[in-house]
């Protein structure tokens, strides 16, 4: 793999030049070319790659179309978009890294993509991650999922006797609610920016709960809110949920980091994550910061409401994950 991008940096190439010269260069370089870029991808890079895709993408563009892609078209329909008859893998990274970068309608080459789902959020990733991503998609067949499943599972296989099983869950289940949270938020705030915050609420009355019903459904995994101070009474916390939500409130005061938790009820393992307000939330959940209209449209539709009182910076609730292994 080295060898591979080496070659193709500028500087190197210039050197290969004046060490090896020209000719030696050129026989090397046609010889060996196919067998070098074999050897690039070894299964640990399409495992990386595979990986990469599972807890960024996967979670919103499904391998493969089905009718249920609520969310995002399937990465397989991205794939062909993006994918022409003599696109090189190179073109194919670059047009990828130039939107996922920064994700824009100017740069979008799927605009009745953007008008039924909305402009993808912005994921966080480095240029490396990204063309290991696009090495994946573009060398592999996306849409037989026996390709994938295989793969998918000789990796498991390999992190079996570890640790590293229960930290990947972890990751995943925080990929998982980073996701369906970034899709709540951005339409949350589409919502506010057309309606005003009084208008948003019918919103979150309405969509909430089937957003996260969407994504879980999605996922294959069940994803939901939990809270010890609910709004809608059926995000109400039960025992062991408020038990993770105390922890993490006491964490919260003695200033200190807050992670990700798994604990395990009957036999299976249950994922927490946290959920704390930013400045945008108190204009539903906070005090003074809760205009005159939006109250009564909370009063209205939340006669029993407890999800008020809030700061900046407090524990709202966790996102519970279920059903990741
Ligand atoms: C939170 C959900 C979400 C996640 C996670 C996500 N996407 Fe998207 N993506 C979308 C939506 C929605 C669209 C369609 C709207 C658009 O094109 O912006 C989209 C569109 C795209 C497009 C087409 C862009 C265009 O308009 O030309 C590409 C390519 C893409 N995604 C790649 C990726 C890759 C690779 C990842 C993982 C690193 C990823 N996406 C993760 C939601 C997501
Ligand atoms: C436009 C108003 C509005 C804004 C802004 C808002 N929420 Fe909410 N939120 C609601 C409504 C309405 C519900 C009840 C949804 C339902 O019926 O499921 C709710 C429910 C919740 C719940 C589920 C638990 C419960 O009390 O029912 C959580 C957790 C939550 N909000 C967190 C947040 C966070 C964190 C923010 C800021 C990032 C935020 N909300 C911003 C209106 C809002």
């Amino acid at each position: 793999m080295k060898i591979y991008s080496r070659i193709f940096e500028g500087g190197m190439k210039v050197k290969a030049h004046i060490i090896l010269g020209v000719f030696v260069w050129i026989i090397f370089f046609s010889a060996c070319n196919e067998s070098i870029k074999e050897a690039t991808y070894s299964q640990e890079y399409y495992a990386e790659g595979l990986s990469l895709l599972e807890s960024n993408c996967f979670t919103c563009h499904s391998p493969k179309g089905n009718e249920s892609d609520q969310v995002a078209p399937s990465m397989s329909a991205l794939k062909k978009q993006y994918l022409r008859e003599n696109t090189t893998q190179e073109e194919f990274t670059r047009h990828l890294s130039t939107f996922l970068t920064d994700p824009s309608v100017e740069k979008s080459k799927m605009l009745t993509a953007i008008k039924q789902f909305g402009l993808m959020p912005k994921i966080d990733l480095s240029e490396t991650q990204i063309t290991q991503i696009a090495t994946y998609i573009y060398n592999t067949p996306l849409e037989h999922s026996d390709w994938f499943i295989k793969h998918y599972g000789e990796k498991q296989e390999n992190n079996k006797d570890s640790n590293t099983d229960v930290q990947t869950q972890i990751e995943r289940a925080q990929h998982y609610a980073l996701a369906t949270k970034s899709i709540l938020g951005k339409n949350l705030l589409d919502a506010i920016n057309a309606y005003g915050t009084a208008g948003a609420v019918s919103f979150c009355n309405t969509q909430a709960l089937a957003l996260t019903d969407s994504m879980s459904t999605q996922l294959d995994v069940r994803i939901r809110r939990v809270t010890d101070k609910p709004r809608n009474p059926k995000n109400q916390a039960t025992t062991y949920f408020l038990h993770e939500i105390n922890a993490y409130k006491n964490q919260l005061s003695e200033g200190k980091k807050l992670e990700a938790n798994s604990i395990n009820i009957g036999g299976k393992n249950i994922y927490c994550i946290p959920i704390v307000t930013n400045a945008m939330c108190l204009k539903c959940h906070g005090s003074s910061e809760i205009d005159t209209q939006t109250r009564q449209k909370l009063i209205a539709l939340y006669p029993f409401d407890k999800g008020t009182g809030y700061a900046k910076n407090e524990l709202r609730g966790i996102w519970v994950i279920e059903g990741l292994e």
